[in-house]
């Protein structure tokens, strides 16, 4: 049954689970203004080229789907998957590609479209693995960033939000495929019954 939601609540909040509270940290609309300001100085930095959004799945669809619809001109996409390393604890930085691209990026303008940098060893691992295949040039994209997170050394040409260093679902970001659908990015807080 669904209940009433108080401001701050996240939309969607009627289908959590007990024991799974969101905060809304960013708005829709805030992530809208902002989607809009990035793809405006990315197509200043490019303003004749073709780009091609490289995005990471699964998070990073919305933003993809928003961005590329923001930029104008020319744009194509391409998606990868990339396996988690481990629940957070795990910093070995191994990386397993689930899905490889299938075009070359040879000569293209590239933009990785990224949901959120946390340690930023799934960044390195592919701006490694993207530098190797030559395209003419090689950008960053992401929505969010937590900073102090950060263990290896990359950086995004592009940032939406930098965040404190909480959980965070929504707009494309899972907690066990859960809450992608939701259309801000919340904070995810498990209570003291923890997940069922
Ligand atoms: P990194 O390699 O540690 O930078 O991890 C990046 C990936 O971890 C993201 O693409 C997300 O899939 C996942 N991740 C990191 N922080 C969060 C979060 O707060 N919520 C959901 N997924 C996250």
């Amino acid at each position: 049954m669904s209940r009433i939601r108080t401001k701050k609540e996240a939309k969607g909040q009627e289908g959590n689970r007990p024991g799974e509270e969101l905060r809304v940290l960013i708005s829709h609309a805030r992530i809208q203004k902002k989607v809009a300001e990035m793809a405006r100085e990315i197509r200043r930095d490019f303003p004749k080229d073709s780009l091609h959004l490289i995005g990471v799945l699964k998070g990073s669809i919305f933003f993809l789907a928003d961005l590329a619809r923001e930029l104008g001109g020319e744009v194509s996409f391409d998606f990868l998957g990339v396996s988690s390393y481990g629940k957070g604890t795990d910093s070995t930085g191994e990386v397993k590609l689930t899905k490889d691209l299938d075009l070359s990026i040879e000569g293209l303008t590239v933009l990785v479209v990224e949901d959120i940098l946390d340690t930023g060893l799934t960044l390195k691992y592919l701006l490694k693995s993207f530098e190797e295949r030559k395209p003419k040039h090689l950008r960053v994209a992401v929505l969010l960033d937590k900073v102090e997170r950060r263990i290896a050394d990359v950086k995004a040409d592009y940032t939406g939000f930098e965040i404190p260093n909480e959980f965070v679902v929504g707009y494309g970001l899972d907690y066990d495929e859960r809450y992608r659908n939701l259309p801000d990015v919340c904070v995810l807080q498990l209570g003291t019954r923890g997940k069922t």
